[in-house]
């Protein structure tokens, strides 16, 4: 008698061959979507929507793209602030991984700004930052000044092919210790510490509690919820709405056209559509050639912000020597579900707050790896996060 698996895997298979056979007439066409990555450096005419036209491409949770800018009228100040109705209250009930994600932003348009001959004035929650929830006050405010000097910054130049792997990564390359200590050479003492694992003992422990992280997530109906709201299938809705979690290109638009892919099949934790997606994130996880995690003293917003940098300035030093990673954020997360493979991770790393062997909070767990290079993520378009100065 055929297993229910064995149906699910039979049934996922033919829709994916459909899906691939149907390719020619379902690829996605996702140029719209990923229009601010050839629009950087095209000259704006504004020294600030220049440096801004990179930062739109800096990583953030979910794809939420949470800034929002408020120019001066002087042209040389502007106002960074969240966009409240982009925050993920289910996955990250304190705000911590959307301030990463404006931490990335601001150093993206520092280095930006770098090349063309400013220094950047930022003054970070000027009025004071919220917490456990961010609110309308302006996260920072950053004034450009003109300075010859101003280092120009190498890992500029890899902000255009800096990609999420979301693919398996090559199990017969190792990532070699020299390569992670070259990742750890670009933090700034304030960016926060990296420290990583690349033997079989700790890679192995840590594709674990990943794993359960993972299913945790999956499993806990507020983050799974919220997941599924901002799932975005086939070119169509992507280009409408490029943020979120994208699932695009010939299988998915297979998947999609058949009804076996949708939002509603994916909510019901049998369907074919859900037992694939866990199944596709442990294949990630598993084929993990190494571990790296960045840490910061304190846990405040400033931290958060400055964790940000940190973690943009690792994944552009990666970038720049062909080395793949994606982040595993599931574990370091605070909701309840969580609780106790976010103690695990913690115990595991050695940094704890406030009372454990070290003082400290983990900011980011990501996996390294050799894959191939995906194409670049959605972006909306730069115009779209402009606001009026008194808004
Ligand atoms: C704080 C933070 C947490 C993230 N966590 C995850 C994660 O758990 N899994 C994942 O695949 N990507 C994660 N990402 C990556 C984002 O999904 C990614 O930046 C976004 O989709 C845009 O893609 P790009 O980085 O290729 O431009 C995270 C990014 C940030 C800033």
């Amino acid at each position: 008698m055929a297993t229910r698996r064995a149906i699910l895997w039979t049934g996922v298979g033919g829709v994916a061959l459909m899906g691939a056979g149907l390719g020619a007439l379902l690829h996605s066409d996702l140029s719209e979507a990923r229009a601010p990555w050839r629009a950087v450096g095209a000259g704006f005419g504004d020294k600030r929507l220049d440096a801004l036209s990179y930062a739109v491409l800096a990583p953030s949770p979910h794809n939420m793209q949470p800034w929002l800018i408020a120019l001066d009228d002087d042209d040389n100040a502007l106002t960074l602030y969240c966009d409240l109705d982009r925050r993920l209250p289910e996955t990250d009930p304190q705000d911590r991984q959307i301030v990463i994600g404006l931490g990335a932003f601001l150093e993206i348009m520092r280095q930006a700004a770098a090349e063309q001959g400013y220094a950047l004035e930022v003054d970070a929650f000027p009025q004071g930052a919220a917490a456990p929830r961010l609110d309308q006050r302006p996260v920072a405010t950053v004034r450009f000044v003109k300075d010859a000097s101003a280092a120009k910054d190498p890992l500029f130049a890899h902000i255009p092919a800096r990609r999420t792997s979301r693919v398996p990564f090559d199990q017969g390359r190792p990532v070699s210790a020299d390569i992670l200590k070259a990742l750890d050479s670009v933090l700034r003492p304030e960016d926060g510490e990296f420290e990583w694992a690349n033997d079989a003992e700790n890679i192995s422990e840590l594709k674990r509690i990943c794993r359960d992280g993972w299913i945790a997530e999956v499993g806990a109906p507020g983050p799974h919820r919220e997941s599924m709201r901002l799932t975005r299938i086939g070119e169509k809705e992507i280009n409408a709405a490029p943020d979120g979690i994208s699932l695009a290109g010939p299988v998915m638009e297979g998947l999609h056209f058949a009804g076996v892919l949708t939002r509603e099949k994916m909510s019901d934790p049998d369907s074919v559509a859900n037992v694939e997606t866990i199944n596709f994130y442990n294949g990630l996880i598993d084929s993990a050639m190494a571990f790296g995690w960045l840490s910061t003293a304190g846990n405040s917003r400033t931290d958060q912000l400055r964790a940000g940098a940190g973690w943009v300035r690792l994944h552009l030093a990666a970038t720049q020597r062909g080395l793949s990673m994606q982040p595993l954020s599931q574990v370091l997360q605070e909701f309840s579900e969580m609780a106790e493979y976010y103690e695990e991770i913690h115990d595991f790393t050695g940094i704890r707050a406030p009372q454990g062997p070290r003082d400290g909070r983990l900011q980011g767990l990501f996996r390294f790896g050799y894959g191939a290079t995906p194409a670049p993520a959605p972006r909306w378009p730069l115009e779209t996060r402009l606001i009026a100065a008194d808004a």
